[in-house]
């Protein structure tokens, strides 16, 4: 609020165009590595079964890997495919020298042991950082991880809007493998002091106003509400929801109340355009890292 007590609306953080730059970017590592190297980094992503959304998000992220000129391969495998068959087409995946990122989409179908799948992935090649090679190394800062890609955007963001992170509350609602514990480890990294809170935290709307960095990664539309913000916070809203509106069509929403936040926030990322496309990028940013990991050159910073 202004002196005059005017709403203030918070600073929109365009996560759409941010990942536009990061894969002109991407773009231009790959042209230069195929110019100088000979190296081409290539993409496989393995789906399984017929799943709407993934097969969408499987789409996008070939096309891509394509437009940023790097490899891709799609492996598309049907719903009543057994382990071991997809361990085989992992273990071939591996061995091959044109792949340099292994994505398995998520969900798979239930006779499929997803950790077991994850973890028949070379690390190296483990573009998504689910590995628990890559998850122990982004906790012990041993070795250099390949870092889940979701919360390797919203650091982006964070860095981009905050520049050093140094000393500011965190507060994460949500503890995922995916998002909540792997953002949690990169603000760590950041010299943040880092809170994670999921359902049973204790007075989580008090917790939340403590928050310079707020991150909202729990898959509940609009749970987190304008007066659980700090006047000034950075709130990053990792969640995608699909709800019903009054006149029977749909809309996607985040895990926080948008217009409410807003009205209180220093920078919010909207639903969708924020955090959403940062993902795919971040995807492809991973694939030149380990492409350039794996040819035993020194990896882009992006
Ligand atoms: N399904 C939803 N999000 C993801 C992701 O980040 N990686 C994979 N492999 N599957 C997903």
């Amino acid at each position: 609020m202004s002196e005059a007590g005017i709403a203030e609306i918070a600073e929109i953080i365009d996560g759409k165009a941010f990942a536009a730059g990061l894969r002109a970017r991407i773009g231009e590592a790959a042209e230069e590595l195929q110019a100088k190297h000979g190296l081409i980094p290539g993409l496989a992503v393995v789906l399984v079964g017929e799943n709407p959304a993934s097969q969408v998000y499987v789409r996008n992220k070939a096309k891509q890997t394509r437009e940023a000129g790097m490899a891709s391969f799609e492996h598309k495998l049907a719903v009543d495919t057994r382990q071991d068959e997809l361990l085989d087409l992992i273990r071939q995946l591996n061995d091959d020298p044109a792949v340099h990122g292994i994505l398995v989409q998520l969900p798979l179908p239930d006779q499929i042991d997803a950790q077991a799948v994850l973890d028949a992935i070379a690390p190296a090649k483990d573009v998504d950082g689910f590995h628990i090679i890559n998850a122990g190394r982004l906790m012990t800062g041993a070795g250099e991880p390949l870092v889940p890609c979701t919360p390797l955007g919203c650091t982006m963001l964070l860095k981009d809007r905050l520049g050093d992170l140094n000393g500011l509350n965190a507060v994460i609602v949500g503890r995922s493998n995916i998002v909540g514990k792997p953002m949690a480890m990169l603000l760590l990294a950041e010299n943040c002091t880092v809170t994670v809170a999921h359902s049973r935290t204790r007075d989580l709307p008090g917790l939340c106003r403590t928050a310079d960095i707020l991150v909202a990664a729990v898959g509940r539309p609009e749970m987190i509400r304008g007066d659980w913000v700090k006047p000034g916070a950075t709130v990053i809203d990792v969640g995608i929801n699909r709800i019903d509106t009054d006149d029977g069509k749909t809309r996607l929403v985040g895990d926080v109340a948008f217009e409410e936040a807003a009205q209180v926030a220093g920078a919010i990322t909207p639903v969708p355009g924020g955090v959403g496309p940062m993902t795919i990028a971040c995807l492809l940013a991973n694939t030149v890292t380990a492409a350039c990991r794996q040819a035993g050159i020194e990896p882009p910073s992006f």
